[in-house]
């Protein structure tokens, strides 16, 4: 069976996981890290674990050889680390917190979870090696939210609004069903779930969405910033990008790969926005413009109150 890579990457990302950044040390004591979502459990007792990297990787053959290596799963603010972990090569760990663990590996400090490796086994797996390690020391932190990636994007881990309690799911009523976060974690959901179907019929899957109105409502950018802006890693953005460049909705352009929207792109994300505009009118349908304007300056607030962007 031959297989389109890009298509079956996107079958596969339907499956979400965590991201872990895996690090390990050569015969010389150079240190080197590689994020990965590919880690998995494996056994209990023994306690054993497994992830997999490329053979085209810089570092596979340290990896490979090493008698031990460390599984950091990073927390949901540590996107830079990933990042910076996903670039080739060498030199990785300027300006990271890290601690010695087993075999002189680095944990990287703040990490949610730690797995301290003996190399147990690699096997050969198609176009990757398959890396068991065997567990020596772990610690975990409750309270921090994991990095999750899904869909080719990096996202938060959020309680299904379906299993919250019966307590909490009478909104509006009692302390928990008046809870802002409570609030917020509902109508985020309800929202979503009657949005995002809508794109369907203009064409473009979420990842398109935001690359597009991004570019619509910010102008031109390189690569790197849009990947940014839509938290996407690099190698993710640019399938996503590849998608809609073979469809003539965005030009590449220059050393600095600075994206435009072509003119069918430009059409295409206003059509967009426009859907975006009826919706939220749909959705506050009974609301005066006055009160949608309160609660929108109400959320900036929260936004700008507790440092987020
Ligand atoms: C979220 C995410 C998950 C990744 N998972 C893996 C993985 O499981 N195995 C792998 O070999 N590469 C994975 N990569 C890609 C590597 O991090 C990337 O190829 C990196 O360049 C490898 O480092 P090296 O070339 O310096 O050895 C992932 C990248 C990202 C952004």
């Amino acid at each position: 069976m031959s297989i389109d890579t890009r298509d079956f990457r996107n079958a596969l990302g339907k499956f979400a996981t965590g991201v872990t950044v895996i690090t390990t040390k050569d015969a010389k004591g150079e240190q080197y890290g590689v994020t990965a979502s590919s880690f998995n459990a494996v056994s209990m007792t023994p306690p054993l674990i497994l992830w997999s990297i490329d053979k085209g990787a810089y570092s596979k053959d340290v990896y490979c050889q090493a008698e031990h290596f460390v599984v950091n799963v990073l927390a949901s603010d540590q996107v830079p680390i990933s990042n910076r972990f996903a670039q080739r090569g060498e030199n990785k760990f300027k300006g990271i917190d890290v601690e010695e663990g087993a075999g002189g590996c680095a944990r990287i400090v703040g990490a949610v979870a730690h797995f301290e490796c003996r190399t147990w086994e690699v096997y050969e797996g198609g176009d990757h090696f398959i890396i068991v390690g065997e567990v020596l020391n772990y610690d975990y932190q409750d309270g921090r939210g994991s990095l999750v990636f899904h869909g080719g994007r990096y996202a938060l881990p959020e309680p299904h609004p379906m299993m919250l309690s019966e307590e909490e799911s009478r909104t509006g009523e009692g302390v928990l069903g008046q809870h802002f976060l409570y609030l917020l974690r509902q109508s985020l959901a309800a929202y979503r779930q009657g949005f995002y179907p809508r794109l369907v019929h203009l064409g473009v899957n979420e990842k398109e969405w935001r690359i597009l109105t991004l570019l619509l409502d910010r102008g031109p950018q390189p690569l790197v910033q849009v990947a940014q802006g839509v938290a996407q890693p690099l190698e993710d953005c640019e399938d996503t990008l590849s998608g809609l460049t073979c469809r003539d909705l965005v030009a590449e352009s220059g050393d600095q790969r600075h994206l435009t929207l072509t003119s069918a792109g430009n059409e295409l994300a206003n059509k967009l926005l426009k859907m975006a505009r009826e919706y939220e009118q749909k959705v506050f349908d009974s609301v005066s413009d006055e009160e949608v304007n309160h609660m929108k300056s109400g959320l900036i607030h929260v936004i700008e109150q507790l440092g987020s962007r």
